[in-house]
């Protein structure tokens, strides 16, 4: 079947590149005239297991013939299962079921503001939540000004308030944030969107003591960084990432939770979930039979081994692009940890994108001198060299 893509029929919200894919398989994508491509952008960061995957497709596929959707006013096993998964897999508390990584933020915000309603200062509410310059949460109104990022903003206020924004790894800039109102603190471990920025592990630890003394809810978003793109389930139990026990106290995950199928989370410590009652939040959608099961069948493909398999091909790759530095002076440098990975360059990354598109190599390209690499999980080593080869030639400017 011939697919047509209708441009003049879709708003112009993406800057697309020109191909248009048909099929996908593993590390593999091919387009409407049969070119076969290597994908180091997993559909962003979403396909870790490679595309149709096998196992998620036979648990969607047998759902969808059993049981597709009936509304969150009834249970249904596949959430209640999924829920204790994540549960068992993260830090006691409850979860929160929705479609997408901004919803998940955005549960996490109302759930910020429910608590800062309970646990007034002077009499008086707390709703702000600090966030931070070059983070990235989300397109909805309160995910957007969540978003320390002033070039989403432009032309949509006002935008809802209370979103102080400090600098990543500059204390003083948190503290001065810091006043009455202040009910959490909500940042990625590595700023995906922001240009792949790691906010370091001495960071983490001062603003959890922040929160700690100023009882603050830490929301940790690990939309991007979560479900084994690291190289643990989630980055927060990487050592490389966060310090040894750190937890926050509201995680929120999407992206590879389904492998393609949309799934997002917002876990919580039991303690502020319950501040959620009936009627306060809510989704037609969200924690739906088919989908639970792609997230069931994914987090069970997740193994230890699978995950040590993410660390040594992180590893591979960061080895191979720093040997480059040398001879390479288009690189400044590379940051990111498992499979999450930046090559900051001293020129525009979007012509690095589209000549490797060319190649039949796909990457991306954020913070516009950040080539970002989220390839995923199945890559073999063969896959790895082929690739990073398309690259090199293609970051070179000789
Ligand atoms: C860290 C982070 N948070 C939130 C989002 C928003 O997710 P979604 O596009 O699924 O709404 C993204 C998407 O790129 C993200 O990287």
């Amino acid at each position: 079947m011939k697919i047509f893509v209708e441009t003049p029929y879709l708003f112009n919200t993406y800057r697309r590149q020109p191909v248009t894919f048909v099929k996908g398989k593993g590390a593999c994508l091919w387009d409407d005239k049969g070119k076969k491509y290597l994908d180091f952008f997993s559909g962003l960061a979403v396909c870790g297991l490679g595309h149709s995957d096998p196992v998620v497709a036979q648990a969607v596929s047998s759902q969808v013939k059993q049981l597709a959707h009936t509304s969150n006013i009834y249970s249904t096993k596949p959430q209640q299962l999924l829920a204790k998964e994540l549960i068992k897999k993260t830090f006691p508390g409850k979860v929160f079921f929705s479609n997408s990584g901004a919803e998940a933020n955005e549960c996490a915000i109302k759930l910020a503001r429910r608590y800062g309603h309970t646990t007034p200062v002077q009499g008086k509410p707390r709703y702000e939540i600090i966030t931070f310059k070059n983070s990235f949460h989300g397109r909805t109104l309160g995910t957007l000004s969540a978003t320390g990022q002033e070039k989403f903003h432009q032309g949509f206020g006002p935008l809802p308030v209370g979103f102080p924004t400090a600098e990543i790894g500059d204390i003083p800039s948190v503290l001065k944030c810091l006043n009455n109102r202040t009910c959490a603190i909500l940042l990625e471990s590595i700023q995906g969107e922001g240009g792949i920025n790691p906010v370091g592990i001495g960071f983490l630890k001062q603003i959890k003591k922040i929160c700690q003394a100023h009882k603050l809810l830490l929301i940790l978003d690990e939309i991007q960084t979560g479900v084994g793109r690291t190289g643990t389930l989630f980055s927060f139990q990487n050592s490389a990432v966060a310090p040894a026990g750190f937890a926050p106290d509201i995680l929120t995950t999407a992206k590879g939770l389904g492998n393609g199928i949309p799934v997002a989370a917002t876990i919580a410590k039991a303690s502020v979930a319950d501040l959620m009652q009936p009627g306060d939040h809510g989704s037609t959608f969200g924690g739906g039979p088919v989908a639970c099961q792609a997230a069931l069948a994914v987090l069970q493909a997740l193994s230890s081994k699978k995950l040590a398999r993410i660390r040594v091909l992180g590893k591979l790759f960061q080895k191979e692009i720093m040997s480059w530095q040398k001879e390479m002076p288009e690189i400044q440098c590379v940051r990111g940890q498992g499979l999450m990975i930046g090559i900051d360059l001293n020129k525009p990354g979007k012509e690095v994108v589209s000549a490797c598109l060319k190649d039949g190599l796909l990457v991306n390209c954020t913070a516009e001198t950040v080539v970002r690499l989220l390839p995923p999980y199945c890559l073999t080593d063969q896959q790895v060299k082929s690739g990073l080869k398309i690259l090199k030639k293609n970051i070179s400017s000789k």
